[in-house]
């Protein structure tokens, strides 16, 4: 959308596989797309260091994997590529900006300082994970150190180009913007996908005694049997839906089976099992995982739960 399709996508040795997979070659979007490969999770400047060579001194956008923004970043990247060799960051002003990097503005809007995930942040501006950078941003990453967290911080390359006297832009984003790399974000970008994109359509097999009702997806090969399923609900190929009940914002990746158990706005990832929860909700369960219970006497579990994982509550 934004015009770019010449794509290198940063990979660690642990997610290389899923993500390869996903993607492809990335003719489905028209687009050519470079792996490269970052051996250890050494910070966001790093990864660029890494990317140094694919970039070859070209400007170049980098985005978070786990952003999504609303509306695409079509309008910053357009007004970039009017001056294409200055820096442009992306600002969204949030309630708690010390989950972020922070951005300090002079009254008409330039940049005047930055710093990472500070306990005192001197405004409410975040950076938000899409940035144009030009090549001058590797002699900054070659002048900055690793911070508390051990990694090379792409906010302190940023502030170090405005050490350097560069120029630094920021374009304030109107939409909503969603860091997924946090679980009530995760959730959140679940119930907005599910709210705009989801339509009712049932492949897979419902017995006479389940209810189906709203906007629900039901894959092929998945089998739902005496259950209700309130949507909106995405449920993957393969799943099996057993004596259970299935809420509102809730997207179930394929071959999850689910039985006597209640589920609503949550996400569970590939292959997971789910038996005999009574109420579960506000939840992210990884691939593969085994969630059972062995009595009753729960209220409402919220879980947030990684791949492989046996939880017997
Ligand atoms: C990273 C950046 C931070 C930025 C955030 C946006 O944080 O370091 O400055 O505000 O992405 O998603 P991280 O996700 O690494 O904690």
């Amino acid at each position: 959308e934004a015009g770019i399709s010449d794509i290198g996508i940063v990979i660690s040795p642990q997610t290389a596989v899923p993500i390869k997979e996903a993607v492809g070659d990335g003719s489905k979007w028209r687009a050519q797309v470079t792996f490269i490969m970052q051996d250890e999770p050494l910070g966001l400047a790093h990864a660029v260091k890494t990317a140094q060579l694919f970039l070859d001194n070209s400007p170049f956008l980098m985005f978070l994997g786990d952003n999504l923004i609303e509306g695409g970043i079509k309008a910053f990247v357009t007004r970039f590529r009017e001056h294409p060799s200055e820096t442009s960051i992306l600002i969204k002003e949030v309630a708690d900006p010390r989950l972020f990097g922070v951005v300090e503005l002079d009254g008409r809007g330039r940049v005047l300082n930055l710093t990472e995930k500070p306990k005192e942040p001197k405004s409410n501006f975040a950076l938000v994970g899409a940035y144009l950078f030009t090549a001058s941003i590797y002699h900054a990453i070659d002048q900055i150190e690793p911070s508390q967290r051990g990694e090379l911080e792409i906010t302190d390359a940023i502030q170090k180009l405005l050490e350097m006297g560069e120029v630094v832009k920021s374009h304030t984003l109107t939409g909503w913007w969603l860091d997924t790399g946090k679980k009530d974000d995760l959730l959140e970008a679940n119930r907005v996908v599910l709210d705009s994109l989801l339509e009712r359509t049932i492949k897979g097999n419902v017995d006479t005694k389940s209810k189906v009702t709203g906007r629900v997806e039901i894959a092929g090969g998945a089998q739902v049997q005496n259950s209700t399923i309130r949507g909106p609900v995405s449920i993957g190929e393969g799943c099996r839906i057993i004596e259970s009940f299935i809420g509102p914002f809730t997207s179930i990746a394929d071959g999850v089976t689910i039985e006597h158990s209640c589920l609503e706005h949550s996400v569970v990832l590939e292959n997971c099992q789910i038996y005999n929860i009574e109420r579960m909700a506000d939840s992210v369960i990884g691939r593969n995982t085994k969630v059972t219970s062995a009595g009753t006497g729960f209220k409402t579990l919220r879980l947030f739960i990684g791949d492989d994982a046996k939880v017997e509550m």
